[in-house]
């Protein structure tokens, strides 16, 4: 028997004015964006902002429903318009932000596994940006990063 562990690594910002100015920008658009959705139900808004590698940004909120399983989430929303905006355009950075926190928005488990699947399909590392309203900045070097072991089309028998 082998006792086995997954070491998970990030890098802490204290706060967003401590964060690179090309990236600081995206940053913003995430905390924009959390302008754009429609959380009546949760109060809960929380805005992403992706950097595609043709250097356009792609935005994303959380939309909800008086059927509340139908609710999107903002991550989920951002890789969606991402892929209607252009079809496999790579996605280099993505930011994600939720209103009124003062500690870093974390994600959701489908939404990771969405994150994690965009940067298979792209073959390229997707950098994540986690953050709230005010406090500290996290920062993957990838969304496996904070999905290890991800469900993904190697374990289907297909
Ligand atoms: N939400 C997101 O948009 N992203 C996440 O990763 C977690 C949750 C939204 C869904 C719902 O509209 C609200 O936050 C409360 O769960």
């Amino acid at each position: 028997m082998e006792k086995k562990s997954i070491i998970c690594s990030w890098t802490e910002y204290p706060d967003r004015g401590t964060i690179p100015a090309r990236v600081r920008e995206l940053l913003d658009a995430a905390a924009a964006a959390c302008d754009n959705s429609y959380a009546p139900y949760s109060n809960f808004y929380v805005g992403a902002a992706a950097r595609m590698e043709d250097g356009s940004i792609i935005l994303g909120a959380n939309m909800e429903n008086a059927s509340y399983p139908l609710c999107i989430c903002a991550e989920k929303s951002c890789v969606s318009n991402s892929e209607s905006y252009k079809k496999g355009l790579v996605m280099e950075i993505i930011a994600i932000t939720a209103k009124g926190l003062d500690h870093p928005v974390s994600p959701c488990g489908s939404c990771r596994q969405i994150l994690v699947e965009k940067e298979q399909r792209q073959g390229k590392k997707m950098e994540v940006y986690l953050f709230g309203e005010t406090g500290l900045v996290w920062h993957f070097h990838s969304a496996e990063a904070f999905l290890p072991m991800p469900f993904d089309s190697s374990d289907l028998n297909t």
